[in-house]
Parts: C-alpha cells; structure tokens; sequence
C-alpha cells in the first residue's frame, strides 16, 4: 500500500480486476474502457498502452478497438508470487493527448495446478529391530506450490502391519507425517519392505503424490547360534591318520554380519581332548591331532561352545565312540618253567604255565596259542588264558638235550597278529647209560722179553651220559692167571684205559692169557660194563738151540764109534737140537764147522745126521773129531756148537787112548765126582745111539720113531709143547722130557730183567725152586753163561 501510494500522485482512476492464474492467451480480463469510463474510439488515437507501472512485466496487453484488457502471457502464480497468501499485477494505462495515467490492479487468483511432492522419490528408513512398539519415526514433509486448500492437506501410509501414521502439524502450517511402530519388527522375519505414502492437496479436483518409504529392518542380536544337532555321536577307529577330520558341527545363527558370526570352542575339556583334538574355528571343523588308542580310551565326550559376534553362545555334545583296531599282538607270559626237566620225566609232566594276554577288545583279543611240531611238548588250554606245557614222550638227554619250545599266539583279528616266545629247556641228566666199550673183545700182542710198563693195548668205553654219569673208570677184574693174580700181569690207566705191562713175558713160559676190564661211571648207582681183553705173547728168538746130543760141552767121553767098513752114506751119528722158541726162531739148521777129515763126513742141514760121505778106508785117521754149528732161523740167529768125537774102530778096545781124548778140550774145573758122572752119562748114551743106529740102519723108512719115549735129557727146561720144532728128523711133540726131570735137574732157562722180583713173580708153576736150587740159579747167572747144564745123575 506503500509503494502504491507513494509511486501513484498522478493517477486519475483505479480499476481492478481478479483473474485466475493460468489464463489463455488473449483471454479477456475486462473491459476497461468501460470500467474507466473511456471512449472506445480515443483509445487508439490517444496512443493508449498498457504499462508495467510497478511491476516488471505486466502480462496483458489492451484491445484498442474494443478497450478490452486481455491476457497477453502465462500468468503463473506461483512464479509470480510463490507461497504468498495474495498476488496481484499492478500496471498502468497509460493515454496520451492529455496524458493520463490509470491504474490497474488484477489479482490473480491460485487454481490447484501443482501436486504435492516429496522432495525424494524414496524415502529410506533404517530401523533397528529391537526397537520398541510406540517409536516413532517423523517423515519428510512434502510440499504444494499451491497455496491454501491446494496446498498439502493429508498423507495415507499403504496399509502394513507394523507401522501407522500419524499427521503433525509444523508451527508454519505445514503438515508431516510420523511412522508409527505398531507391531515390533523381526529382521529375521522380513528384512526389508516398502511401503507408499500418499500425500493429498485439498484441490478441486484433488491431486496427489507418493513416496516410497524403503523400511529396512536393522539387526539386533537376538539370536543364539543354533547347533544342528544337539548331540553329535561319531565313532572313529584308533590308530587313524593325524589330520582326519572326525566331524564338523556347524550352528547357525539368524542374526548377520557380527551378530551372526560364529565361532565354535571346545568348552571345558581336559588338556588331554585338547591335545588329540583340534577344533577349526570358524568352520567347527574337528580333526585329529594325536593318537587315539582305544586301549587307552574307548570314547571321549567334549561339548562344544558355538558363539556369536557379540557373545551369544550355544552348547553341543559330541561323543566320540573309538572303534578298536587290531593293533596289539598277543603277548606270552612264562608264568613258570621247571628247568632242567629230568630225562626220566613221564609222558604228561608238566613243565610250564604259559599265560596269554591281547589288550585289544573282542575277536582282536581272542588269542590261540601253539607250539611247533616237532618236540614232545604240548600246550594243554587251562583256566581262561593259561596253557600247561606238558611232555608228551619220553626225553632221552643223550638224543637231545635241550629244547627251543617256539610257542606262538595267534589273535583272531583280521589281519590276525602273532607272537611268539622261545622257551630254552633243558634235560638233566638221570645215569640210564652204562659204558660201552668201542669192541666187543680186544686182542692184545705182546712181544715176549717186553720192558715192563710198556703199554700192550688201550680199551675204550663210551658212557652218553652227563658228567660224572658219563664219566668212565677203568679197572682189572681180578682174576688169576696159572694162579698168579692178573695184576702182577697187567695195570690199567683208570682214567685212559690204556693198559700196561707190568712184568716182562715169556713166550716160553705162557702164550697168552685173558683178563676182564671193567668200565664204570661214576653215577650213584654207577653201571658198568665188561670187556674180554685177550693178551696174546709173541715169539722172539731169545733162545739159542739147545744140542741135546752130544754133550754139548763135550767134556763127557762121548764118542761115537763108527765102523770101519761104513759105505759112503751111512749114518754115523746125528747131532740133536732143540730150541724153546717157535716157528722160524726154532727153526735149525746144521753145519760141519771144522773136521779133523773134511771131506769125509757130512752132516744133514736140517736133519743134523752125520753120514759117511765115502767108504771109509784103512788110512782114515781113527780119531775124527767134528764141530758142529746148529742155528736157528730167527733174526738174529742163534747157534750153538758142539764136538762130535768118532771113533774109526770096530772094538771098543782098540781106543787106548780114550781117556786123553775125552780130557782133550776139557776146561771144566768140575770136581771127578762129577767127571765120573758125565762119563757114566755118556756111556749110557752112547749105548743108546749105538742101539738107535743099528736099527736105523734095518728100518730106514721110520728114523723119526727112533726117539720115542728113549732119550733122556740132562738138565734142561722146555716149554711144554715142541710142536713148532718138527722137521727131518728132529723131535716131535710127544716128545716128554719130564720123564727124565728130577726134582732138580733143570738150568737157569729164564733170563730175568734185573727188576724182577722173585717174591712178586714166580717164574712158573711148574718150576717150583728148593732154597738149594736158588742158590745154583745165582751161581749160573753170574756166570753168564746162557746155558749151563747142571746135570744130576738120576739115581
Ligand atoms: C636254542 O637257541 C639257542 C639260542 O637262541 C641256540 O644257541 C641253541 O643252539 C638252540 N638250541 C636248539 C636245540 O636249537
Ligand atoms: C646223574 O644221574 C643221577 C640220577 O641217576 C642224577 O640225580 C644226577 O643229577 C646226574 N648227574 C648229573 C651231573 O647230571
Ligand atoms: C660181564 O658182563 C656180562 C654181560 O655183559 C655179565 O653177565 C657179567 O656178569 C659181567 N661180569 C662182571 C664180573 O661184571
């Protein structure tokens, strides 16, 4: 009113007009010729015109012909005058010609042209779920650039089931609208919605504008982490692989991001679950991380914790069943042993309790137990797991003494496990053997004139038996040999068997003898065994030929005589000789050494006959005197010599000098009583031959007869068998010399090795010694002499 006032002290007449906004073009206001009182027909000679007065434009112009004011532009209210209550143009006509000035003032009405609007398409609500019922939730307002009733007059919210609203007015006028929470909202349940907002003008007709209200529901943590299963029962066998996942719990949780996040514990185990078991985190993933022996433990029950970001928590059970597995052999228990068993033990003797043991469970655990085939031994089942080991045959210590008993215990798992235990028995020893000797008899040789001491032969005898029961003693069976204690014979080595000589032996004397040794341990009670040794004594040439006739001294007067007219040939005279040894040592041959007439006599190298080797003839020298070696065939040999005197005479009287011949090679200093006795001797003797001559010469054919039971023999021991020495014409075994044997005519025919004890080993039974005869016995041998002939007369 102001403005109008002070911009308007020339004006002569107002007119004023109301218009609605929006008019068309060349739409007429008024007449405003008419309204001022205006001659139509002036108007343009009057240069009338509209002018903008005070407002910048003025939007309509003036129909000089008809002095109408029309619309000459949109006229936009809310362009023009936005959101105040009134809006008016204020212009001026303006007339020339007296200049006149007229004010004009139109009102332009507002016409619901605008919808109301929300200055978002969408309007976007976070709403956390927890929040309670009641909350309200102001939204934006929206706006009419309409004015009054055309302005925003009511909102309606799409029917939900949370929310209401609720219209508020501002202290402007304005009107807005509350989301009211009706109902409390569950993210869970639906996370997000939308929901249109109708906003109204109060126009004729009315318009409207929407809005999306983008409700999305915040989470709240108001969920547990939920286990799938509120127990979790697995078995797992022992022994499995580190790393091998048991199972996996998984719990969810509805809530998101943090609040559903879980993370899975193992809630209060022992150290040892901790140390066997690990439990992923994050994925509730549960491996192995030891070794399970279901020996050790069978199951394992763990509760597991599941927990959400902001620490809400949940518990599982987990139980863990191991299975076993066969991962134990059997083991054997010697729970006792009778070591050494003796080798006299009954079949069925027991021996050992055996006790098997498996630590695992079920068929792992059944457990059969054996022992190899080839002992006498058995495994007898007793009372749950316990075996007997029981002989079955007897033991002989001598086959086997000790016994490896392999016993092997098999479990019945699959695959099955063994074991197996080695048992070391010993056999004792029981004295069930007596010695055997290596021979059934033994035969011993001996070569006679032995050096005592030497050993003849060694016996042996095997005892199997252990130690002192096999343990073998030599000994001598006491016996008697031609009634002298075997002992002064023989001694044994106890310990070696060898046996030895204990004197010197005489082949001549005995040619063998037998003697029992006996073998025996030294168990309690010992055994023994016996032996039959036979000793066999063998011939050495230890004795020369002995001459039996002639004399061999030839201090008798022993001559033979030989007839004159004797032919070339005929026996004259025969040298006879024995020798106690046999065989080849007895073996004699004869030889002329020297004669007074080589040439006329020859002797019989083993007949020892002297014959004529031509006729005799009237110039032979009537004296003949031969020397005759006999010798014997052992090596070395023996000999002996002798004289044969011979006498060329047919009477005995032509020998004057027969006294001086039998004196000739005399050396002897033997008293004439003895002198006179070999003469005698003699004699006899030469009467003798002279007989066993005359009938040689009828019967030739049987010289060897001639002997028989006929010739006396001084002075001489012989065995007692001459069957060796038979040859041409020597003597034969029947030959009895004992016939002619005084109590003392013998010679010192033994030849004694100095050790010899005459009280300790009498020579022979047969020789049985005066006191006197010993006393010669001494005489010969310090003479030297191998033979002395000490002759008494048989009277
Ligand atoms: C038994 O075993 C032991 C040692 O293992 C061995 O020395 C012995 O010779 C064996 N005996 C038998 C009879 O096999
Ligand atoms: C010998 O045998 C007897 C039984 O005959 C026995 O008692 C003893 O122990 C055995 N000796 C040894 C050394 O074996
Ligand atoms: C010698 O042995 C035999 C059987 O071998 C026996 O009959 C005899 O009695 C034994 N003699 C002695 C003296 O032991």
């Amino acid at each position: 009113m102001v403005f109008f006032l002070l911009f308007l002290p020339a004006s002569f007449g107002d007119a004023s007009y109301s218009i609605p906004e929006e008019m068309k073009r060349g739409s007429v206001i008024g007449n405003i010729a008419k309204d001022l009182g205006l001659d139509e027909q002036s108007l343009s000679v009057r240069k009338a015109r509209i002018d903008a007065g005070g407002s910048r434009r003025c939007y309509c112009d003036i129909n000089l012909n008809s002095g109408d004011l029309i619309v000459s532009d949109r006229i936009d209210r809310e362009a023009l005058c936005g959101q105040k209550a009134s809006c008016a143009l204020k212009c001026e006509l303006v007339l020339e010609n007296p200049l006149e000035i007229h004010r004009i003032l139109i009102h332009i009405n507002d016409i619901n042209d605008n919808s109301p609007q929300f200055d978002n398409d969408v309007i976007k609500l976070e709403i956390t779920e927890s929040a309670d019922k009641g909350f309200r939730f102001p939204l934006d307002e929206a706006h009419d650039a309409d004015i009054g009733l055309n302005a925003v007059q009511s909102y309606t919210l799409q029917r939900n089931d949370n929310f209401v609203l609720a219209l508020h007015s501002n202290a402007d006028g304005g009107k807005y609208g509350e989301l009211v929470l009706e109902k409390e909202l569950d993210r869970e349940d639906k996370q997000e919605f939308t929901l249109l907002l109708t906003v109204a003008d109060g126009g004729t007709p009315m318009k409207t504008g929407t809005v999306v209200i983008h409700v999305i529901v915040l989470d709240a943590n108001d969920n547990i982490p939920l286990f799938s299963q509120a127990v979790y029962e697995v078995s797992l066998p022992e022994n499995s692989p580190l790393d091998t996942v048991v199972v996996s719990v998984s719990a969810a949780d509805a809530d998101e991001g943090a609040n559903g996040a879980v993370t899975y514990d193992f809630a209060r185990v022992s150290g040892e679950v901790d140390k066997l078991f690990s439990l992923n985190r994050k994925e509730g993933e549960i491996r192995l991380k030891g070794l399970i022996d279901f020996e050790e433990e069978s199951n394992y029950e763990i509760r597991i914790q599941a927990k959400d970001g902001s620490g809400l928590s949940s518990y599982a059970k987990l139980i863990i069943e191991i299975t076993d597995v066969n991962d134990n052999a059997p083991e054997i228990f010697l729970k006792s042993l009778k070591n050494p068993i003796s080798e006299s033990a009954i079949p069925g003797t027991e021996v050992g309790i055996i006790n098997v043991q498996d630590k695992d469970s079920g068929a792992n655990q059944q457990v059969r137990c054996s022992i190899q085939q080839n002992v006498p031994f058995k495994l007898v089942p007793s009372i749950k797991n316990y075996y007997s080991l029981v002989t079955t045959g007897e033991l002989d210590r001598e086959l086997v003494s000790d016994y490896n008993i392999t016993i092997t215990a098999v479990d019945e798992g699959s695959p099955p496990l063994s074991s197996s235990k080695t048992v070391q028995l010993s056999v004792s020893d029981v004295n069930d053997n007596s010695p055997a000797f290596d021979q059934q008899s033994y035969s011993a040789y001996v070569t006679e004139n032995n050096k005592p001491g030497t050993s003849v032969i060694s016996v042996r005898s095997r005892d199997p038996d252990w130690r002192q029961n096999g343990t073998v003693f030599y000994s001598l069976l006491s016996s008697e040999v031609s009634g002298v204690p075997v002992s002064s014979f023989l001694s044994i080595n106890g310990d070696t068997g060898v046996i030895h000589s204990v004197r010197s032996f005489d082949y001549e004397q005995f040619r063998s003898f037998k003697v029992q040794v006996v073998a025996r341990d030294n168990g309690s009670p010992p055994l023994s065994s016996n032996v039959t040794v036979s000793v066999f004594i063998t011939d050495e040439n230890d004795n020369s030929p002995q001459i039996l006739y002639p004399a061999p001294l030839g201090n008798s007067m022993m001559t033979e005589m030989v007839p004159k007219a004797a032919h070339a040939g005929s026996l004259v005279s025969k040298v006879i000789a024995v020798d106690a040894d046999s065989g080849q040592n007895a073996w004699l041959s004869y030889q002329i050494l020297k004669s007074t007439d080589p040439g006329l006599f020859t002797i019989g190298l083993h007949s020892g006959e002297i014959r004529a080797q031509r006729d005799i003839a009237e110039s032979d020298t009537m004296k003949q005197n031969l020397v005759v070696s006999v010798k014997d065939n052992g090596q070395p040999s023996l000999s002996t010599t002798c004289a044969v005197y011979l006498l060329i005479s047919d009477n005995l009287a032509e020998v004057p000098e027969l006294k001086d011949m039998s004196y000739e090679e005399n050396s002897s200093k033997l008293t004439s009583y003895l002198i006179i006795a070999l003469v005698s001797v003699s004699t006899f003797f030469l009467t003798f031959i002279i007989l066993i001559v005359v009938v040689k010469f009828c019967r030739r054919r049987k010289p060897r007869l001639l002997f028989d039971g006929a010739v006396a023999i001084p002075g001489a021991y012989f065995p007692p068998n001459y069957a060796d020495v038979d040859g041409a014409g020597t003597l034969r075994s029947s030959y009895n010399y004992d016939t002619y044997l005084t109590t003392g005519s013998r010679t010192s025919d033994f030849k004694f090795v100095r050790s010899f004890n005459d009280g300790t080993l009498p020579a022979d039974q047969t020789l049985k010694r005066s006191p006197q005869e010993t006393r010669e016995l001494g005489e010969t041998t310090e003479n030297g002499s191998k033979f002395s002939t000490l002759v008494k007369l048989p009277l």
